[in-house]
């Protein structure tokens, strides 16, 4: 059975690992500590079957010249050994709700618009919003609450620590 769950105190190296087993470098296992140590890791999320995590999806604040704050979901992991199964989506899923949760009004992500789409997410560029790396219609937007969406906003600027992914 898979469970989604919060992180707690001690799974710091279970989620490093799980990280590390997604990507070819630990630059993102590396950046989720860095947002953790900064306090910008608003909610972190493990899948856990039979005891042992085996996903992780992390959210930190990005924001726009206006002042609006949403979540960037950023990085999702799922471990090779336990892909195609729907832990991927049961992540983004539950993630997206504690967004709502948290009073959160939009979220984004860079990645695959055939995967995200079936969770809310639609091109950001289509609303008027625009990410720093030139991700075009990569650089995804949900609505999480009703007028949510910073229409037109401009550039969205993910947390410091998403500088250590560069170079
Ligand atoms: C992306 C990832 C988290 C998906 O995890 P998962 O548990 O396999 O996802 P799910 O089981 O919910 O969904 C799998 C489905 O999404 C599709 N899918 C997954 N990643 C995709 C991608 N990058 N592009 C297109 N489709 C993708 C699969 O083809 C599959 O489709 P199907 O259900 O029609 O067969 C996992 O593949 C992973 O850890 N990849 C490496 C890290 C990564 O790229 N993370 C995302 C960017 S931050």
């Amino acid at each position: 059975m898979t469970i989604i769950r919060p992180e707690r105190p001690g799974d710091e190296a279970a989620i490093r690992d799980v990280i590390a087993s997604a990507f070819p470098t630990e630059a993102e296992a590396n950046l989720v500590d860095l947002l953790r140590e900064a306090g910008r890791l608003s909610i972190s999320l493990v899948a856990e079957v039979d005891g042992a995590i085996v996903g992780h999806v992390a959210f930190s604040p990005v924001t726009v010249d206006s002042g609006a704050t949403g979540a960037g979901l950023a990085p999702l992991a799922v471990h090779p050994s336990h892909r195609r199964t729907g832990i991927g989506g049961m992540l983004i899923q539950e993630g997206l709700a504690a967004c709502r949760t948290a009073g959160v009004g939009w979220a984004v992500v860079l990645g695959e618009p055939r995967y995200y789409s079936r969770f809310g997410f639609r091109p950001a560029p289509g609303v008027g919003l625009l990410d720093e790396y030139g991700g075009g219609d990569a650089f995804q937007a949900a609505e999480l609450a009703r007028d949510g969406l910073p229409v037109g906003a401009g550039l969205v600027r993910y947390a410091p620590e998403f500088a250590s992914l560069e170079g």
